[in-house]
């Protein structure tokens, strides 16, 4: 089969990969896609490169319904930036691709004047052609020239594919910054951008220190490979959310991006395991499932992803229920989890508008809000969070 590589930070997807990905299965110069948003950043500081995880999901979400397109998790590993060559060895190494596969490795034509530069370009075309895009618009006859001194350099072949739709730029789309008003990006994309609140002006894990966004960016590897995607996406939200709570209201960023990205880390264990972990904390009973992950994944976060934080460990563990005297990262942590910006369940505004100014106040009508919804069932809270509503509201008379 003949298989198209294309590779990219896709950040975010737009219209011009769209028709790049399109042009290539029309052209019948491959009969399938396989589409590899990149992992570690390459040629830039990982801070000015959306978190990979976003990146796979959005690139995942777009091409949900794209015929002949897959999307590969191959580089979804967290170390040193993937060469191309690496990559497609590992394509075949990992049998992604089978070795009677021919691979095509696709690009813009802009590629052909600096493939010489690239890190071993006669490797590279030892395990695939160049395929290469040619946009209305460019200099073809200067391209063909390029690919002529390419394949007498190399001794290999290079095919050209023609490609409709403008320029479009990942750099320029999120410089302007509103991508809703964008033509460039698909409905889906837009949705997700949305969702996930990505590309905001703010960026609040520019806050977080090297070390602490170093170790975000590791802990996102491990828990890709961990959870699904959803899950790991809402953990995503609430360590950004949590993050820029802690800039709003005089937390510390790394505790609180820590513990938001952790806090679900042990939902998806088995059970059994999960019973195992919180009975070395939790003596004498064990907690409800819907509670059960909270005491669990403190003591996951703590073996497992090497957390010693304390205070990092107890935001983790009452992110459910609270307790009687929250410290601030739980509660910008606990908040933080409930309205994130892809939780769309009954009516978050007037919490969303509270946690733009008053922490405790926003806590206090999250807390009312669960209440209601308890007693609407027949339900009560828990004794905890009834502490700390008892506790919150006697301080708000003092
Ligand atoms: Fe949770
Ligand atoms: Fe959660």
């Amino acid at each position: 089969m003949k298989i198209g590589i294309y590779g990219g930070a896709f950040d975010p997807f737009h219209n011009g990969h769209l028709s790049m990905i399109r042009g290539s299965i029309k052209s019948k110069k491959v009969d399938r896609v396989i589409v590899i948003p990149t992992g570690m950043p390459c040629f830039k500081p990982a801070r000015k490169v959306t978190l990979s995880p976003y990146r796979f999901y959005m690139v995942k979400a777009a091409l949900k319904d794209e015929p002949k397109c897959e999307v590969c998790d191959i580089e979804q590993v967290f170390g040193e930036p993937s060469y191309t060559v690496t990559t497609l060895k590992n394509l075949r190494k990992q049998k992604v691709v089978s070795e009677k596969d021919e691979l095509f490795f696709m690009c813009g034509s802009d590629i052909l004047f600096e493939f010489e530069s690239w890190h071993k370009p006669e490797e590279i075309l030892k395990q695939a052609s160049l395929l290469c895009a040619l946009r209305p618009g460019i200099d073809e006859g200067q391209a063909r020239n390029e690919a002529a001194h390419l394949e007498e350099k190399f001794g290999t072949k290079i095919r050209f594919f023609k490609i409709d739709g403008v320029e479009v730029a990942s750099s320029k789309l999120r410089a302007d910054g509103d991508m809703e008003e964008s033509d460039d990006v698909s409905d889906v994309v837009k949705t997700f951008i949305a969702d996930h609140d990505l590309y905001s002006e703010d960026s609040p894990l520019m806050n977080v220190s090297d070390e602490m966004y170093k170790t975000l960016m590791k802990h996102c590897f491990t828990l890709f490979h961990e959870m699904s995607g959803k899950r790991l996406l809402h953990s995503m939200n609430v360590c950004v959310t949590a993050t820029r709570y802690a800039m709003r209201f005089g937390a510390d960023p790394d505790k609180c991006a820590l513990a938001g990205l952790l806090h679900d880390c042990a939902k998806e264990l088995p059970e059994k395991q999960q019973i195992d972990l919180a009975a070395k904390i939790i003596h004498g009973y064990i907690p409800g499932k819907q509670i059960l992950h909270s005491p669990a994944g403190a003591v996951y976060a703590k073996e497992h992803y090497g957390v010693e934080d304390q205070e990092v460990l107890d935001a983790i563990q009452f992110h459910t229920i609270g307790r009687e005297i929250m410290t601030i990262t739980d509660k910008i942590v606990y908040l933080a989890d409930k309205i994130e910006p892809a939780r769309h369940y009954d009516d978050l505004s007037e919490i969303r508008r509270l946690a733009e100014s008053d922490l405790d106040g926003a806590l206090i009508e999250c807390y009312l809000a669960i209440q209601e919804s308890f007693a609407a069932k027949g339900q009560v809270i828990h004794d905890d969070t009834k502490k700390s509503l008892a506790y919150l509201l006697a301080q708000r008379e003092k």
